[in-house]
C-alpha cells in the first residue's frame, strides 16, 4: 500500500499521505508490521498515550550490535518513566529558557561568521550550498558549543551522527548497519574519553555538569552519561540542518512567500521557523510499542504490538489546518506536532528555535533576492527528510 523506500513516495510522499489520512483511522502496515497513524488527532494521541511507550528493541545478533544497542538502551529517548523521568530532568536544567537565551549571542556570532564565509563563496562560484555552508554547520557548532565538544573535532559529529540516524529508517541497508555500529564505536569511545578529561579538568560545558552530577549524587551512571551525550549531539543538530533546508526549499519555490519574507525577516521569523517545520518536517516518523491493550482512534493495538505516529502526515491534517497544503509563513496559531507531543516532547524545540529564528533573518537580510541555482539534492530517506544539496544565489 505505502513503501517508504519508494524513490516517488519519498520525493513527494504527500498526497500518498493524504490517502492514508482518508482511511480515517489507525490501520495495519504489512510490511513493517505495525500500525500507522496519520491523521493528527490520533497521531498526537499515540505520542501522548502511556500505555504506548519508547521501547527499546535491541538489534540481534546483539553480538554485532554491541555498541549501537549499548548507546540506545540508557538514553532519554529511548527509555521510559521512572528512568526517562530522571534522565530528562537533569537534562532539563542545561535547557531551561534562560540558558538558552543565554546562548543568542553565541548563535549570532556562528550565524555571521558562516554568512561572511557564504558570501565569499557566493562572489568566487557564483552560489553556495545552503546546506553545507550554513544549515548544517550553524547547529553543528551550536551543540558542539553547549556541550563543550572540542571545535578541532566537530567535522566529526555530522558523519558519526548520519551513519548512526540511518538506522532510524524503516529498512536500512546492510552497508548502513555496517556504518552505523562502526560509527557508534568511535563516537561512544570518544565522548567516554572527553567524560574522562572533564571529571578531571571541569570546564562550563554540558559535558562537565553532567559528569559532575554523577560523581555527586550517583544519578547518572557511566553508561547514562555518555548515551546522552550522544543522543543530545546528534538530536542537538540533525533535525534542525533539515528542517531548516526544507522550509527554505519550501519558500525558496513559493514566489508570493519568498517576497513576504524578503519584505520583513525579522517580523516574520518566528512564525516562519514553526511553518518550516509543519510544512515539510524534518522528521516524519516515530514508533510506539503497546505496553498493554490500547484503544486508538477505535483500532486496538494489541500489548507488544507496534504503532507509530506519523508526525509529517499529521501537520497537513484539514481537520487541524486551513489550508494545509499551503505555505504561510505568517500561519499563527500553528499548533504542529513537529516537535512531538506528551513526556518525550523534544527537549531542544527553545534551543532549535533561537537557532533558526536568528540564522533565517540573518540569511535573509545578508543576501537579499535568493533563489535557487539548480534543483535541490533530495536525500533518499523519509523518516529524517531532507536534503543533500541546494544551491542558492542571489538573484
Ligand atoms: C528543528 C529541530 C528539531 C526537531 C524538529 C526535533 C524533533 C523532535 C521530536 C519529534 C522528538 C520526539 C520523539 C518522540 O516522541 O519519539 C524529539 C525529542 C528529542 N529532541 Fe528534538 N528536535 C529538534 C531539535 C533538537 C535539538 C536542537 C536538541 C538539542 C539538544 C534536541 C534534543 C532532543 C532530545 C534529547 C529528545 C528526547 C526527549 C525525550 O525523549 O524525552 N532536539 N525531538
Amino acid at each position: 500500500m505505502i513503501d517508504f523506500n519508494d524513490s516517488a513516495f519519498i520525493d513527494d510522499p504527500y498526497p500518498a499521505l493524504k490517502k492514508l489520512r482518508e482511511v480515517g483511522a489507525p490501520f495495519w502496515h504489512e510490511e513493517t508490521s505495525m500500525f500507522l497513524a496519520a491523521g493528527f488527532k490520533d497521531a498526537s494521541a499515540v505520542l501522548r498515550n502511556r500505555t504506548l511507550g519508547r521501547i527499546f528493541d535491541p538489534k540481534t545478533p546483539e553480538s554485532k550490535w554491541e555498541s549501537f544497542n549499548w548507546l540506545h538502551s540508557d538514553s532519554i529517548l529511548d527509555s521510559e518513566p521512572p528512568k526517562h523521568t530522571r534522565l530528562r530532568s537533569l537534562v532539563m536544567k542545561a535547557f531551561n529558557p534562560k540558558k538558552i537565551e543565554g546562548l543568542r549571542p553565541e548563535i549570532e556570532r556562528i550565524t555571521a561568521s558562516l554568512l561572511d564565509e557564504a558570501a565569499k563563496k557566493h562572489e568566487a562560484q557564483g552560489h553556495f550550498d545552503l546546506i553545507a555552508d550554513f544549515a548544517e554547520p550553524l547547529p553543528v557548532k551550536v551543540i558542539a558549543h553547549l556541550l563543550g565538544f572540542p571545535e578541532k573535532d566537530e567535522h566529526l559529529l555530522r558523519p558519526w551522527s548520519q551513519a548512526i540516524v540511518k538506522m532510524y529508517e524503516v529498512s536500512p541497508s546492510i552497508a548502513d548497519q555496517e556504518a552505523a555500529q562502526l560509527a557508534s564505536d568511535d563516537f561512544a569511545a570518544y565522548v567516554h574519553e572527553l567524560m574522562l578529561q572533564r571529571q578531571t579538568n571541569p570546564g562550563t560545558d554540558l559535558v562537565s555538569e553532567l559528569a559532575a552530577v554523577r560523581e555527586e549524587g550517583e544519578k547518572l551512571n557511566t553508561h547514562e552519561l555518555i548515551a546522552t551525550c550522544v543522543l543530545l549531539l546528534n538530536a542537538g543538530h540533525e533535525a534542525s540542518v533539515n528542517g531548516f533546508g526544507n522550509g527554505m526549499v519550501a519558500a525558496l519555490e513559493n514566489k508570493t512567500q519568498m517576497a513576504k519574507l524578503n519584505a520583513d525577516p525579522d517580523g516574520l521569523a518566528l512564525t516562519a521557523v514553526d511553518e518550516f517545520l509543519r510544512f515539510d518536517a524534518p522528521l516524519h516518523l516515530f514508533e510506539r510499542t503497546a505496553t498493554e491493550d490500547t484503544v486508538i482512534g477505535g483500532v486496538t493495538i494489541k500489548k507488544g504490538q507496534k504503532i507509530a505516529s506519523l508526525l509529517g502526515s499529521a501537520n497537513r491534517d484539514s481537520a487541524m489546518f486551513e489550508n494545509p497544503d499551503e505555505l504561510d509563513l505568517s500561519r499563527h496559531p500553528n499548533p504542529h506536532i513537529g516537535f512531538g507531543a506528551g513526556i518525550h516532547f523534544c527537549i531542544g524545540a527553545p534551543l532549535a528555535r533561537v537557532e533558526m529564528s536568528v540564522s533565517l533573518p540573518a540569511l535573509i537580510k545578508r543576501f537579499g533576492n535568493l533563489e535557487l541555482a539548480e534543483k535541490p539534492l533530495r536525500r533518499q530517506s523519509f523518516v529524517l527528510r531532507g536534503y543533500d544539496k541546494v544551491l542558492v544565489r542571489n538573484s
